[in-house]
């Protein structure tokens, strides 16, 4: 297998960074393809927490090539900050590669996001507020500033320039002081001779990489819910975390690929804003957010926690072709009498099994629980499937079935080694 996506199938902070570590012991390139300082991944590697945000989970693994895709947006100061701290803690940063056509995110954005997020009042979206969204909206408007572009400063110079003129223009209309464009460029060139060395055509180099038969993995920020095109919209990142965004956020073709991973919780969580069905906004989503430590890496808020929800994972088993689950914090359900799982939704009285056509449906939709009995016993150091308690093994099986994919791994606790292979995805 040596093209592996893997992404998330909820609404993030699934185990990505975990599941990306455990696979990337066996991989030689791990590809970051979307998203920003937005993703925090956690890796837990002999009881030492690693807080991942730009920089690829992989960069971890001994032997692995860390490298940032084109679809990523990249906040210089962020990337130089958590390179720095890695290094502090005695990980080998040296071979971290970065595409010539990733975006860069420029201080103004964090401005522009914030604003808008404050112009939205109680429609706002709740971002990460490290402008993720206007850097990905300048990108498609063409006013983007790219990695190449710290290169030439003739040209450096007129890109900004130009964008500043409609950012001002925000700006100063929400409110805020006009940003100098030679502060920006200043800044922006200071980090021109630290960056040049790492980058790359990261095309190039995966497709090389597969033609020599090693193992590429891509690893995706966010989650499906989400992706800008298949998420709730509007209360979703602006990237595609799907595995379209694999491809075009890294430059190979859906025939290179051998399989897609979707990294789904025993239960579910979202931060931010948006409809949320099966949430818990009661006693039993606070001792759930408690039991599973269910607070943002990245931000630190509270994150809204509430049961399975199969027709989610569904459509994220559709959406990305997914080929396997990793199913993580089965351990987290330990100690409930019995699980509900939503398995269906009722929009107006009707029953769906499928996400609804429409946003407003998905806003009322109802779920419809079905009761699975739990278990008591402490299953943290269970390592086969054989070995779990009874209804553990039911419950994933069910999940299994109503997710139309087969769940290959079971996380039991946050560290490397906690987690029961069903099947080895790599060998
Ligand atoms: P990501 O954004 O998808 O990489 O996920 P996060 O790192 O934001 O959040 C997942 C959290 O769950 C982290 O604190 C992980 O250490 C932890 N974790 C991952 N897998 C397991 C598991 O199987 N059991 C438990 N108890 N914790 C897990
Ligand atoms: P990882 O990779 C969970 C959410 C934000 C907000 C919305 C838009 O750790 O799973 P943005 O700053 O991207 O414009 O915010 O997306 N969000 C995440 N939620 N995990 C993440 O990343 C997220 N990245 C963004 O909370 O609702
Ligand atoms: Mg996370």
């Amino acid at each position: 297998m040596p093209a592996v996506i893997v992404l998330g199938a909820q609404w993030g902070d699934e185990g990505k960074g975990k599941a990306t570590d455990q696979l990337g012991q066996r991989t030689d390139v791990v590809v970051k393809f979307n998203g920003g300082n937005n993703a925090g991944h956690t890796v837990v590697i002999d009881g030492e927490k690693y807080a991942l945000h730009l920089l690829p989970a992989g960069i971890l693994s001994k032997g692995v090539t860390p490298v940032i895709g084109n679809g990523v947006v990249v906040d210089l100061e962020v990337l130089f900050e958590e390179l720095e701290a890695m290094t502090s803690r005695g990980v080998d940063v040296s071979r971290l590669l970065i595409s010539a056509n990733a975006h860069i995110i420029p201080s103004y954005n964090r401005l522009v996001d914030r604003a808008v997020e404050k112009s939205l009042g109680e429609r706002q979206i709740g971002t990460t507020g490290r402008g993720i969204g206007p850097t990905y909206a300048d990108k498609m408007n063409r006013i983007g500033i790219r990695i190449q572009d710290l290169f030439d400063p003739s040209i450096l110079g007129q890109k900004v320039r130009s964008a500043l003129k409609s950012k001002n223009l925000t700006l100063t209309a929400m409110g805020l002081d006009p940003v100098d464009p030679d502060t920006v460029i200043e800044e922006l060139l200071s980090y021109a001779d630290r960056v040049r060395p790492m980058v790359v055509d990261v095309s190039l180099l995966v497709n090389n990489a597969l033609d020599e038969g090693k193992t590429v993995l891509f690893e995706g920020g966010q989650a499906t819910m989400l992706d800008i095109d298949h998420g709730t919209y509007p209360f979703v990142t602006s990237s595609n975390p799907t595995a379209g965004g694999a491809l075009t956020g890294s430059g190979v073709g859906p025939t290179r690929i051998d399989a897609v991973v979707g990294v789904a919780k025993a239960y579910t969580t979202r931060v931010g804003e948006g409809p949320f069905p099966t949430e818990l906004t009661d006693e039993v989503g606070r001792a759930l957010r408690q039991k599973g430590g269910e607070f943002g890496v990245t931000t630190g808020r509270p994150r809204r926690c509430g049961w399975f929800d199969a027709v989610v994972v569904r459509h994220a088993t559709r959406v990305n072709g997914l080929t396997d689950i990793c199913l993580t914090k089965l351990d987290v359900l330990t100690g409930y009498e019995t699980i509900p799982v939503c398995v269906a939704y009722e929009v107006d009285g009707v029953r769906t099994e499928e996400m609804p056509l429409d946003q407003s449906g998905f806003h009322h939709a109802v779920p419809v629980y079905e009761n699975l009995p739990g278990w008591e016993e402490d299953i943290t150091g269970v390592r086969s499937f054989e070995d779990l308690p009874a209804n553990a093994r039911a419950y994933v099986t069910r999940l299994e079935e109503l997710s139309r994919c087969a769940i290959s791994s079971i996380g039991v606790g946050p560290g490397r080694e906690a987690t029961i292979v069903r099947t080895p995805i790599l060998d």
